[in-house]
């Protein structure tokens, strides 16, 4: 069979014969496919043959048990590699510049070529080959299980065997759909009505919308299989995770992982604040939520009390929290807020006005607020919680009340968190 007629009647293979991949072969295979174009010609990839039955159970959950893990005779993960050639570069007196961004993209990208001339070369040699999308969603535990060190992270991951299965053909749009003439032409709806018709008319995609209790098989994609959240989770893991092999610094993490939003490590003296009452059980609490650029920084919160604890005009709903000095070197927060008639009023060391145990663990999650877990999960980490004591347990909604203001799902207005009564 020639290589054009092996693409055009491929599939990818799940379900392999208990037969084994002869080494030679394998090698054979993996020594063709570096002839494959590469950067520089620096090869910047390396492949973990997995056979060991034991290694490949390992490996499984990281590919959500994906059974073709543990039943192909054999697992590769091709990892972009530019831990090679920095040693390489460091054993002859030249200085690597090859921990960033670019230079992760230049390996993935050698990586994922390598894969698919072995891919093709496999499947013309008769063998069946699945790739593994899974490699790239949980990373982390590919890189312990099979040790990859610094610059190494893994791209891809193809199950190999002999194939024990000839599924039907998985359909393609037309090549009009991908190819564009001159320039790029962009889709109008129409088009999308032509290029689309024949993959929503097929009965097994009919079947997957019905399956999955959707109007239309792109909700199925974006409701069921990749959703938004989904993928929002898992790029912030990936990118983590990209910081600790060390192809990204921790301030080009958090670039990446929240635009231009600034790590303020250190609190400025004043903060703009918002004032968000509330009641739970009948006992009326408030919390002063510190803002930088319009996003929750700390969060204070208490009883309104008029004897030991805080008790503002109703009217005040904004004012500032000014980090002040004590005349003995210790500091203190106050609140600040204009009255009806545009005095300044100061509110003088919040934290003496709350109680302790508050005081302490709102620190812990302003901490936390500061250096940008997203706030859905601040919330859950608060409401998650395990307190003994009720009146923390009332603390704590407050909290989770007082936060949700500013989630972006969020979509209750002051007025409604104002007074509301928690079941
Ligand atoms: C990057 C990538 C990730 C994939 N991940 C998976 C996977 O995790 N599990 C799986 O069963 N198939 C996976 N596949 C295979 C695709 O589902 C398959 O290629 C596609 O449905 C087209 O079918 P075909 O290869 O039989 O033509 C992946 C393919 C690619 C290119």
């Amino acid at each position: 069979m020639t290589l054009l007629e092996t693409m055009t009647t491929r599939r990818s293979i799940r379900k392999y014969a208990a037969r084994d991949v002869e080494p030679e072969l394998l090698n054979k295979l993996l020594e063709a496919a570096a002839r494959t174009q590469t950067m520089g010609n620096l090869q910047l990839y390396s492949v973990v043959v997995t056979r060991d039955a034991s290694e490949k159970q390992r490996l499984a959950p990281a590919h959500f048990n994906q059974p073709m893990v543990t039943a192909a005779p054999v697992v590769l993960t091709i990892c972009a590699d530019f831990n090679r050639t920095t040693v390489w570069c460091n054993e002859r007196k030249a200085t690597p510049g090859y921990d960033n961004m670019l230079s992760f993209i230049n390996a993935a990208s050698d990586a994922l070529l390598f894969t698919q001339t072995f891919s093709c070369l496999a499947e013309q040699e008769g063998l069946g080959v699945c790739y593994l999308g899974t490699t790239v969603y949980m990373p982390r535990l590919i890189i312990e299980t099979l040790g990859l060190p610094r610059l190494v992270m893994p791209i891809a991951t193809l199950t190999v065997g002999w194939p024990d299965e000839q599924p039907e053909q998985t359909d393609r749009l037309p090549v009009e759909a991908f190819v564009h003439e001159g320039r790029y032409r962009n889709y109008r709806a129409e088009d999308i009505n032509t290029l689309y018709k024949e993959k929503e008319e097929r009965p097994e995609n009919r079947q997957f919308v019905a399956l999955n209790g959707k109007e239309t098989l792109a909700q199925v994609f974006t409701d069921c299989r990749y959703t938004k959240s989904d993928n929002e989770a898992l790029s912030k893991g990936f990118i983590d995770v990209l910081c600790e092999q060390g192809f990204l610094t921790a301030e080009q993490a958090n670039q990446a992982n929240y635009g231009n939003r600034k790590l303020v490590t250190e609190r400025p003296e004043v903060l703009e604040c918002d004032v968000v009452r509330f009641q739970n059980k009948k006992e009326k609490w408030v919390a002063f939520v510190g803002l930088l650029d319009g996003e929750p920084y700390e969060i204070f919160t208490g009883l309104q009390d008029e004897e030991e604890g805080i008790l503002l005009p109703k009217s005040v709903q904004k004012g500032k929290i000014i980090k002040a000095s004590n005349p003995d070197g210790t500091h203190r927060y106050d609140f600040q807020f204009e009255n009806k008639r545009g005095y300044k009023m100061t509110v003088e060391g919040l934290s003496g006005k709350f109680n302790k145990e508050y005081w302490n663990y709102a620190k812990l999650i302003s901490g936390v607020i500061r250096y940008h877990m997203p706030l859905e999960s601040v919330i859950h980490l608060v409401t998650s919680l395990s307190l003994d004591d009720e009146s923390i347990n009332t603390w704590k909604n407050g909290v989770a009340r007082a936060l949700k203001k500013y989630t972006k799902s969020n979509n209750e207005t002051e007025e409604t968190a104002v007074d509301d009564e928690d079941a």
